[in-house]
């Protein structure tokens, strides 16, 4: 069994890919499954803490017991529940991955197929939403943010990393190795834990529930009890 070492804690996860309407029927998304935001609802739960997720588009993942899920689809949606229960988390966990841009307008009917060309689809910026938490934030609340990078440590991803946890203003940035296959749709995971006071605390190949864990160990002392 898990220690209950966050009992006392609320934390807040958003978890999966936000996917943003074109029409009634279409939509931009990603491939988030959700499965390293479930992991880390999942054992911040387990070591006895309060948890809200707030889920975007998922697989197919079973909700972890005793937590609080929250269904969203947009990134506009997944912004209003974020900053909802940000008025009461001790911890904020952007775990999501959240569509940079949305479709300039919502088509009200389902666009048709003609036989010119297509219109090009405009697009217009989200919100940031991690950086809306960050000056948000209440003494004491601490704010994670999550980045996927692709290349290796000497070739980019903690240099993104740093410079990303710079950027946003978060506490902790845990920062994950993505392609050739990595991290996106699959059971495990690797990467490093930037922490806004320079400490780089790298996450060794292993399960999502592994580096759950890691990111927990870290945030609790940090975290007011
Ligand atoms: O800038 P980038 O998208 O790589 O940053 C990733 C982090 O920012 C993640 O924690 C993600 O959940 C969050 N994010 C956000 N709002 C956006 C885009 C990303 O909160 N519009």
């Amino acid at each position: 069994a898990l220690p209950r070492d966050l009992e006392g804690l609320h934390v807040a996860v958003s978890a999966g890919g936000t996917r943003e309407a074109l029409d009634p029927v279409r939509y931009l998304g990603n491939r988030s499954s959700g499965r390293q935001g479930w992991a880390l609802a999942r054992v911040a739960a387990q070591r006895g803490a309060r948890v809200t997720l707030v889920a975007a588009h998922t697989a197919d993942l079973v909700t972890p017991a005793g937590v609080d899920l929250v269904r969203v689809g947009s990134a506009a949606e997944l912004r209003d529940a974020m900053h909802a229960v940000a008025g009461t988390a001790d911890v904020l966990v952007m775990a999501a991955a959240v569509a940079d841009f949305r479709p300039a307008a919502l088509v009200e009917h389902k666009i048709k197929k003609t036989d010119r060309d297509p219109d090009p689809v405009a697009l217009t910026r989200n919100p940031d939403i991690l950086a809306e938490l960050v000056a948000a934030r209440r003494p004491g609340q601490v704010v994670v943010g999550f980045a996927a990078e692709t290349g290796d440590a000497t070739t980019g991803v903690l240099e993104y990393g740093r410079a990303k946890l710079a950027r946003k203003g978060c506490d902790w940035l845990v920062v994950n190795a993505v392609g050739d296959g990595r991290a996106f749709e699959v059971e495990d995971n690797a990467g490093w834990l930037l922490s806004a006071d320079g400490a780089e605390t790298p996450i060794p190949h292993g399960s999502k529930a592994q580096l759950a864990s890691a990111v927990w160990d870290a945030i609790r002392p940090r975290a007011e009890l």
